[in-house]
């Protein structure tokens, strides 16, 4: 069945399954993937003054500022084909950002606006949880759990068959705190924003992956 939302904005709390979800949208029905928060790992990960500031800010669970994170998605979305459809992991993260966003779009990519916007619900007692207990493969970035997502093989990497993982800076639990404390203050406001619009669809991110993604695909309808 072709896909009814292509257009898409993914929410949640840190550690909800947003860039999880993403990967598996992504696979399924081929979107293209932004992730501000992978972009700017990769900006810190630069010795430039900007890669020192960015990764001072995000290393310590602070947000970048709106001005910069809004030039980098300028650059972004002309980067989206014509013919994709998109999914956008992280952003926009703030009420401004929000709002540029709908602007960006009008300007820049005329009739490819956002058509749904799907919030991941999970207490913070699972996010915790999720995010301490992380890993990534080091070569491609796929996402791991020690307790939730195991490789099949142990050691290697199912995407790419690499054999090293790596931790984020900002997984700690002292981190993981001060995230959720700038999520509920600068991020939940975005929520009402896009309710209004009727873009919202809630999904309960609880539960096992696959069945959290059996319940994403049964709203976006692929
Ligand atoms: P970002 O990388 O976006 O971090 P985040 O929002 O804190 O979210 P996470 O990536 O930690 O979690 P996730 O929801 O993707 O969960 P995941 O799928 O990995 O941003 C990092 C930082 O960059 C921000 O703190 C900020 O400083 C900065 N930044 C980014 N965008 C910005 C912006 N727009 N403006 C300003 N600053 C910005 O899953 C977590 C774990 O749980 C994994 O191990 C996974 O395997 C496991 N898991 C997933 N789903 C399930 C499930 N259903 N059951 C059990 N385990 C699960
Ligand atoms: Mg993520």
């Amino acid at each position: 069945m072709a896909s009814l939302y292509r257009h898409i904005v993914i929410m949640g709390p840190p550690g909800s399954g947003k860039g999880t979800q993403s990967a598996v949208l992504t696979e399924k029905i081929g979107l293209y993937n932004i992730s501000t928060g992978d972009l700017l790992r990769q900006v810190s990960a630069e010795d430039t003054p900007l890669g020192r500031d960015v990764k001072g800010l995000i290393d310590k669970g602070n947000f970048v500022p709106d001005e910069t994170i809004l030039k980098v998605m300028q650059e972004q979305l002309k980067k989206i084909p014509e013919e994709k459809g998109y999914i956008l992991d992280g952003f926009p993260r703030t009420l401004p950002q929000a709002k540029a966003l709908d602007e960006m779009m009008a300007s820049q990519m005329p009739g490819r606006g956002l058509d749904l916007v799907l919030f991941l619900q999970v207490p913070d007692a699972y996010v915790i949880e999720r995010i301490i207990g992380r890993s990534k493969c080091a070569h491609c970035g796929a996402l791991y759990h020690e307790r939730y997502k195991q490789p099949k093989v142990f050691g290697i990497c199912d995407v790419c068959g690499h054999k090293e993982f790596e931790r984020r800076e900002d997984d700690t639990y002292e981190t993981v705190l001060l995230r959720l404390q700038k999520y509920r203050k600068l991020t939940e406001p975005v929520i009402p924003y896009y309710e209004d619009k009727g873009l919202l669809v809630c999904i309960d991110g609880v539960g096992p992956i696959d069945v959290v993604a059996e319940k994403i695909r049964q709203v976006v309808g692929y």
